[in-house]
């Protein structure tokens, strides 16, 4: 394996069971486009595209050499009160690829900090418009918006929140979820049933009153979750809503940006455009950390109203666009547009959705999903051992398929590269089957 096991200690993993890892490490040290070379030799296909990250691929020449060469010429430049051209040319990059009035863009490290940045916009955005009352935040019950207290707080996924205390943020409410395996399961992309679901932000601007809810947040497809696309008609729906009632829509598109739909944004794909989106993961390929937040113009204006020599939002962060990190972000936006890599997503997205539905019937599966280039199979869990089936797959897939997926309990997910080879894809779950096949 090449490291001592002793050595594997103090490093305290992330979203993963320690003690486990540990007794039997999943070791990586190398990647090279759609495979990662394992410790013990071997080279395993990433059907996980990273985390939702890499979807051109690991290690793309371009955006290599474009790190290597801005590491070597501006590590670091003071982002307080100073700039570098790269992260201005970045920003307008964006607000290109953007939907129209997309013009600002605020810059981050990950997709955490983005939705707190978002979070905290709008609160100073309405109390800048002399609302200051507006301090509900509503997300969505199965919502995923990262590990920072404010993403934290309007997320819904309860592991990620139980162990913390119930009150997080003091003013939050959600929505309830969309999925309903009664009348959803199987569905190959947006389900059919749900669209009513978005009424219930009726029932919270009753409850809370509408004057005093700030945004509500959510992923145009949840995927952290398990993959759960939106059912037709429900984003318009919330837009509509929120319309009616001066509240801000925020779309978390830290895995939707940048292809994984098949359009530069999750907004565009559905014709429904948020006042703000966050990103991260895909606008740098996962080489480097960056997020960024991008906001229409007119929360943008709402804080251009001061005298003109003070600071209009008191927040940023000492790595706000890193020099390292524009220069790969710049790289990899410009392999996006070199390779029509969104166009190439959206050819895919039928023989993808054809090999994950080949499991419909598998009798261990309750659910198959998918949505561009998203997809789930959620299994039936082991009675009395809730994710262990999905824990074993993955593990299996990885020692004896040559095959890195994720799982969340027992929902498998599967994030192809934006350029994934078609058979490829197939032979993804044609091991998947055969896994599935052997264990219990
Ligand atoms: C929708 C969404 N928001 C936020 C995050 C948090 O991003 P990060 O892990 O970069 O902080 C994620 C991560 O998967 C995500 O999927």
């Amino acid at each position: 394996m090449g490291i001592d096991s002793a050595v594997l200690e103090s490093y305290w993993m992330p979203f993963t069971a320690n003690r486990d890892f540990k007794k039997h490490p999943r070791m990586i040290v190398g990647a090279r486009d759609h495979y990662y070379q394992t410790a013990d030799g071997r080279q395993a296909y990433d059907a996980f595209s990273g985390l939702w990250t890499s979807g051109l691929g690991h290690c793309h020449p371009k955006i290599v050499e474009a790190v290597q060469q801005q590491v070597a010429t501006l590590d670091f430049a003071m982002s307080f009160q100073a700039g570098h051209e790269k992260a201005f040319r970045l920003a307008d990059e964006l607000s290109e690829l953007a939907p129209e009035g997309f013009t600002r863009c605020f810059f981050t490290n990950s997709g955490s900090e983005s939705v707190d940045t978002a979070l905290k916009i709008v609160l100073a955005c309405h109390r800048a418009r002399g609302e200051g009352q507006r301090t509900c935040l509503i997300g969505r019950e199965r919502g995923y918006h990262g590990v920072n207290f404010g993403g934290m707080s309007v997320g819904g996924m309860s592991p990620n929140r139980k162990a913390f205390g119930s009150s997080l943020l003091p003013a939050v409410d959600h929505l309830p979820h969309t999925h309903n395996l009664e009348h959803n399961a199987f569905s190959k992309g947006q389900p059919q049933w749900g669209a009513h679901l978005a009424d219930e932000l009726e029932r919270l601007v009753a409850l809370h009153d509408g004057s005093n809810i700030a945004a509500v947040i959510v992923e145009p497809v949840a995927g952290s979750t398990g993959v759960l696309p939106p059912p037709l008609g429900y984003l318009q729906r919330l837009r509509e809503i929120c319309d009616q009632h001066g509240i801000l829509l925020i779309f978390d598109e830290v895995i939707t940006a940048f292809g994984r739909v098949g359009a530069p944004f999750a907004a565009q794909r559905f014709g429904v455009i948020p006042d703000i989106i966050t990103t991260a993961k895909g606008l740098t390929n996962g080489v480097i950390p960056m997020g960024a937040v991008l906001v229409r113009d007119e929360v943008y204006d709402s804080f251009m109203q001061g005298p003109g020599q003070m600071i209009e939002l008191f927040h940023g962060y000492t790595y706000s666009g890193h020099p390292v990190a524009a220069a790969a972000a710049l790289a990899t936006l410009e392999v996006y547009r070199e390779e029509d890599a969104f166009a190439q997503a959206r050819e895919l997205e039928r023989h993808f959705e054809q090999v994950i539905h080949s499991l419909d019937d598998h009798p261990k599966v309750i659910d198959v999903r998918n949505f561009g280039l998203m997809g789930a199979v959620e299994i039936a869990p082991r009675p009395g051992a809730a994710g262990m089936r999905g824990m074993e797959m993955h593990k299996k897939c990885f020692w004896d398929e040559d095959l890195v997926i994720r799982n969340g309990m027992d929902v498998l997910q599967f994030s192809p590269f934006l350029n994934s080879r078609p058979e490829d894809l197939t032979m993804t779950f044609e091991k998947i089957k055969k896994v599935m096949d052997r264990i219990d």
